[in-house]
């Protein structure tokens, strides 16, 4: 017999959902039969999905939601157990937001920015989500961190920084919720070559420096992403969304029952021993 994810009556919350790997994430609960509601700050992203999900023959919602405000947050949860006729089952917070300015040069209002959304998200989401998974003595939360977020590097400092502190956010909400029989874990992404990674190509070639406007072009983005990326990661290749789409699901799955407060590196290597 072999083993199948099947995720048909359950439903299934996920932030920053409007693009990227919040999207592969959502689309791929989909396919495993989900009910998907989905929350983003950009209200025309996040409908773009519902429809890809109603395109499948799903059913899917939209909040549109800031992550770093509370309000939103608390508003997003209602909605989605709601939507799941009073469960909610899975949450993923996917919502996150790059920094490329070298810490030197860079201001308390991007610091703040990063640190709003990369921590203080997370924070609101587990708040929220814990609250009504301890009353239903069940549920997943995973937390999308970073390989960044393993150890400080010379470079995006800021980001790497907020993602240690969403990394300590799954290490503290696993032990809150172990005795309500809710999981909560983090999926820590490779390298995928998304819109935020055009944006880190972006600071490389500009030296990390935020008075440095210089117009990149997606020639130089493909040469830095050969050059200095791609090559670097050992098995050879950049991950893709459906990889760590694949990691979250079944983080979220009862294959994953008793894995709670770990964080999985889906990375070809790159943070090995780490
Ligand atoms: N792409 C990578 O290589 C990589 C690597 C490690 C970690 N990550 C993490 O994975 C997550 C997704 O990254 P991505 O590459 O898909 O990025 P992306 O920029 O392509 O997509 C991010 C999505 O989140 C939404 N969003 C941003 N700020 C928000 C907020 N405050 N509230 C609600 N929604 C918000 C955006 O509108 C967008 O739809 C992020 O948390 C990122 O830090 C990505």
């Amino acid at each position: 017999m072999g083993m199948t994810i099947d995720f048909t009556g359950k439903t299934v919350l996920v932030t920053g959902a409007g693009r990227g790997l919040g999207r592969n994430m959502a689309l791929q609960f989909a396919d495993c039969g989900a009910d998907v509601y989905m929350g983003n700050r950009k209200e025309d992203q996040g409908l773009s999905v519902v429809r890809e999900i109603e395109g499948m023959g799903r059913r899917a919602g939209f909040t549109r939601c800031d992550v770093s405000n509370e309000e939103d947050v608390a508003k997003l949860v209602s909605d989605a157990v709601d939507f799941g006729n009073g469960t909610l089952d899975v949450i993923v917070n996917a919502a996150g937001v790059m920094s490329v300015e070298d810490l030197m040069y860079t201001s308390d209002p991007e610091m703040e920015r990063v640190l709003n959304i990369n921590v203080v998200g997370p924070a609101n989401v587990l708040k929220h989500g814990l609250k009504v998974m301890k009353a239903q003595h069940h549920g997943n939360i995973i937390i999308v961190s970073s390989i960044g977020g393993r150890d400080g590097g010379s470079m995006l400092q800021i980001y790497s920084a907020s993602k240690a502190a969403a990394t300590s956010l799954v290490q503290s909400g696993a032990k809150m919720g172990a005795p309500y029989g809710v999981r909560v874990n983090g999926i820590l992404p490779g390298i995928i070559r998304t819109a935020m990674w055009d944006q880190i190509l972006d600071g490389m070639a500009r030296g990390w420096d935020p008075s440095n406007k210089q117009e990149v072009t997606p020639e130089k983005r493909d040469e830095l992403w050969e050059k200095s990326v791609a090559s670097m990661i050992p098995v050879g290749h950049a991950q893709t969304g459906k990889d760590i789409a694949y990691a979250t699901v079944f983080m979220a799955s009862d294959y994953a029952s008793e894995i709670t407060g770990e964080c999985l590196a889906i990375d070809g290597g790159t943070t090995s021993g780490r």
